[in-house]
């Protein structure tokens, strides 16, 4: 039977547990540069001391105007890989594997004077509206996320992250809502999606699986569901997606009954029909920072790897206290070890 401390392959990548460390924006590149600093270097490293399987960088934009906030991670010039190799490197030192969450804001960069978009269309009332990316800025833009793709596999990650959720560019192209082009990049809604993972995989070793996050539901208005996301999510798969990390909604104004619920486990049942039905590994996030609870979803094969964000936010040492709770033996730091005297 597995469980939440059962380790877990993909391709090259094994992991010594099923915990991963979502992306989480930090907002804290405060020379506004895209390079990380100390603060994300702390951040990262805390929680694999800490014992999470995986860390995912958090958003790393392709661009200085695909950034949500111009405090965001850039990697979108040489200059910044070092900091983030200095990252992985002390991950790995204690034992966690690494990702980082490639993307593109889109016409959700606040900061940019002119954001960018599939069509012009802004995210709501109050934002502002992006301009529509000709044809050859389109391919431009894919080939923007390889040299992003490229300097993540320089500074030694484990994975790449695709971020196609929460109407950022990715999903902005596949949202029927949101591209309205008459070109070849509107008549085929993941032509955009497919194009970009070809060219990280193009950059990527073979080993390296390569994960895409998903908004398997649209809480807008008139939005797609997981009918549609599967079978956008089925074209990505044949395209090179190893796994899906499977989230939901962000793409605009919550719609009055468009909110799945913020319950414990709220977005698992997304998780399970992805899996289910294209037979594909995927990450399970949302409310599942109760060890016991992201242990069943584990056990009941709703998903493979299962994501706790605001839980660690809270608790860098997350995994350690949920191995504890469960009464699973892990490898303690040895420095940590008269904390948990139980493991004894
Ligand atoms: C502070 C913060 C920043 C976030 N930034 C990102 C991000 O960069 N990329 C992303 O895909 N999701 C982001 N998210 C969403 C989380 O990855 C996660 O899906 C969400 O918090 C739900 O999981 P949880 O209930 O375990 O926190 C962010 C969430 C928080 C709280």
């Amino acid at each position: 039977m597995k469980d939440l401390f059962t380790p877990y392959q993909l391709k090259g990548l094994s992991l010594k547990n099923r915990v991963v460390m979502p992306p989480m924006c930090q907002y804290s590149v405060f020379e506004k540069d895209g390079i990380a600093t100390d603060w994300h270097y702390t951040h990262y490293v805390s929680r694999a001391i800490g014992g999470a399987g995986l860390i995912i960088i958090e958003m790393t934009d392709v661009e200085p105007d695909g950034r949500i906030t111009d405090y965001d991670l850039g990697l979108w010039s040489d200059d910044q890989v070092p900091a983030i190799a200095r990252i992985v490197e002390a991950c790995h030192r204690y034992g966690a594997k690494v990702g980082i969450q490639i993307a593109h804001a889109g016409r959700k960069a606040e900061d940019a004077d002119e954001p960018v978009a599939p069509s012009a269309i802004p995210f709501d009332e109050r934002s502002k509206t992006p301009r529509a990316l000709s044809a050859g800025e389109v391919q431009e833009m894919v080939n923007k996320f390889r040299q992003a793709v490229r300097r993540a596999v320089q500074a030694g990650v484990d994975a790449v992250e695709l971020h196609g959720a929460h109407g950022y560019l990715i999903h902005q192209f596949h949202s029927p809502l949101t591209n309205k082009r008459t070109d070849d990049y509107g008549k085929e809604l993941t032509k955009f999606g497919k194009e970009v993972i070809y060219a990280a995989k193009s950059e990527m070793p073979e080993s390296m699986p390569l994960l895409m996050r998903i908004s398997a539901a649209e809480y807008v208005e008139g939005g797609y569901g997981i009918k549609e996301s599967i079978a956008f999510s089925k074209v990505y798969r044949e395209a090179g997606v190893d796994l899906f990390h499977v989230s939901a909604g962000g793409e605009g104004p919550i719609a009055a009954d468009g909110r799945p619920g913020t319950h414990a486990a709220y977005q698992v049942p997304l998780a399970r029909a992805v899996r289910q039905a294209l037979d594909v590994p995927v990450i399970a996030v949302g409310r599942l920072d109760e060890p016991a609870l992201a242990n069943s979803v584990i056990g009941n094969e709703d998903a493979d790897l299962v994501a706790v964000g605001r839980g660690m936010l809270r608790n860098p040492y997350w995994t350690l206290e949920a191995a504890a709770a469960l009464r699973k033996k892990i490898d303690l730091p040895k420095q940590y070890e008269r904390g948990f005297p139980n493991f004894k």
